[in-house]
């Protein structure tokens, strides 16, 4: 199947196991998550997960929250196997998580030295709006937000 076929699904707790194996895949130690906040954004009502799947191996992942009477949802992860990168699916989980989190404006945070990441957020009409110093175990955070029209 062609990777702009693969179908966009919500996530459920019963992926904790594949969730895992994707994030230690996708993320370094410091910027994976522990088991229980994987396990909390499989669980969490309000949370916004999409998975694409193939042969049960997670190869992506979005999880959003729309923030409670506010106007902002926020992107809590994206990711994508390396072996699965570039071929659009990053673009297309971001852009379906956006219409899922159903918010006007979307914001989020990553690594300055992320250019994969920018550019996939500055592609997607994301704009900078602030920094946050040394978030990221020093590193500084980029706060990047899209007004949805
Ligand atoms: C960021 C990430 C989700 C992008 O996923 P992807 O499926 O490869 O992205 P896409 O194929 O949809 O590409 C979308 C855009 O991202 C940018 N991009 C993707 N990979 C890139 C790379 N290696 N270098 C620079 N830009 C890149 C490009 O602008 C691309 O648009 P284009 O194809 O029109 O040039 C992926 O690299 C990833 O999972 N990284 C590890 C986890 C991570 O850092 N997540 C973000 C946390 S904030």
């Amino acid at each position: 199947m062609n990777s702009s076929d693969l179908p966009i699904f919500q996530a459920r707790w019963r992926d904790l196991k594949a969730l895992r194996a994707h994030e230690s895949i996708c993320f370094n130690q410091d910027d994976a998550w522990p088991l229980i906040e994987l396990f909390g954004v499989l669980i969490q009502p309000k949370i916004v997960r999409l998975k694409i799947e193939v042969d049960s191996q997670i190869v992506g992942f979005f999880a959003g929250l729309p923030l409670r009477n506010s106007e902002y949802g926020t992107v809590l992860t994206i990711s994508v196997l390396p072996g699965w990168q570039g071929q659009g699916l990053g673009k297309r989980l971001l852009a379906t998580g956006e219409t899922a989190l159903d918010r006007p404006i979307i914001e989020l945070t990553t690594r300055r030295s992320n250019a994969a990441a920018i550019n996939l957020y500055k592609g997607a009409g994301y704009v900078q709006t602030g920094v946050r110093e040394g978030y990221y175990f020093g590193e500084d955070g980029l706060i990047f937000e899209k007004h949805i029209r």
